[in-house]
């Protein structure tokens, strides 16, 4: 078999790993790789990965030592043409010249969407593996990317705690996540922040004074972990709402942004891109398409790839509640 691999959307770190656990997965059970540079804009360009000797196509070679690097050495992209039918027609046409079998798209649910949009014009096999520092999909306890990121954001807070507690002042950090409060939630808990501020849960200013009112009594300084996809608009309009309503700490704002996509992966995550990698591609060889491999409970897991965006992946209430009680 023929079996092309790209990388799509925001990068996260473990990506690499993930690649290099489809190719040594394939080409030792005697199949080809194609790595596909630049996601699905790449697919279109026909712009693929060579290796050394001239040939399109990912060696034992070509990925060996991958694993512990950040990024991804395939790029990655957000393409506008591939959005329009006439552009996934055109990526179905290139992959049947290019005698493409399967394809492993490595991505988040933008890549997904497009993945089934794919698969209705093109007859290969499409099986999906979730790289994303959102965590944000069904059918995986955790995406590709995530343990880094949170471990990039709790390193962070750490430091501004220093300085928070030198000037007695709270700070309100602001992380990634678009339309999810994984990264908000797991950075506040093992960071030791005392309030945060996610998508999935109203945002109630007057609460949130009483809370820091309280807090006063005991606490020299504040962490406030504010996720981007905070329903008031991330961390700088929340800070404006609370100081003018009379916040009772001096504040500062840090926007974390794209340092947290960075890094070398952390061990969790070389370990589920390693174990996703090989997952799907054992869903390829057994004929399985439209999924995407995922890990629950420490198991390789496959779920339709349409159900693994189509629903809000919940947000524990008890990690919730978990900021709430360490706080006090
Ligand atoms: O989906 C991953 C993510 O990092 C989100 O958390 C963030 O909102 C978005 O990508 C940023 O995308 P870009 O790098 O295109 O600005």
């Amino acid at each position: 078999m023929r079996i092309g691999v790209f990388c799509s959307g925001g990068d996260a770190p473990g990506m690499n790993a993930c690649v290099r656990s489809v190719v040594q997965t394939a080409v030792s059970a005697g199949h080809e790789v194609v790595g596909i540079r630049r996601g699905y804009q790449g697919l279109l360009d026909e712009n693929f990965f060579v290796d050394a000797t001239g040939n399109p196509r990912l060696t034992l070679r070509s990925v060996a030592g991958w694993s512990r690097f950040g990024g991804t050495f395939l790029h990655s992209s957000r393409s506008e043409q591939f959005r329009a039918v006439e552009g996934q027609r055109k990526a179905a046409e290139i992959l049947c010249r290019h005698e493409i079998d399967a394809l492993i798209p490595i991505g988040g649910d933008g890549t997904f969407t497009g993945a089934v949009e794919l698969a209705k014009c093109w007859d290969g096999q499409v099986v999906g593996a979730p790289g994303t520092i959102d965590n944000d999909l069904m059918g995986t306890d955790f995406t590709i990317g995530f343990s880094t990121a949170v471990q990039t954001a709790v390193e962070a807070v750490d430091k501004i705690r220093d300085t928070a507690e030198s000037h007695e002042r709270m700070f309100l950090i602001e992380v990634m996540g678009r339309h999810s409060g994984f990264i908000a939630v797991h950075t506040a808990i093992a960071s030791g922040a005392e309030a945060v501020c996610v998508p999935e849960t109203p945002t109630d200013i007057p609460q949130i004074l009483r809370d820091l009112c309280r807090l006063k009594e005991s606490k020299s300084s504040i962490m406030m972990v504010v996720a981007e996809g905070d329903e008031l608009g991330g961390a700088e309009i929340l800070n404006r709402q609370l100081q003018e309503h009379g916040c009772p700490f001096a504040t500062r704002v840090v926007i974390l942004g794209h340092l947290q996509r960075g890094g070398n992966p952390t061990p969790e995550d070389r370990l589920l891109a390693s174990q996703i990698g090989k997952a799907a591609v054992d869903a390829i060889l057994a004929g399985r398409t439209c999924v995407m491999a995922g890990v629950l409970g420490g198991r390789d897991a496959y779920t339709p790839l349409q159900e693994t965006f189509a629903t809000h992946k919940p947000l524990p209430v008890e990690l919730l509640e978990l900021v709430e009680r360490l706080a006090n």
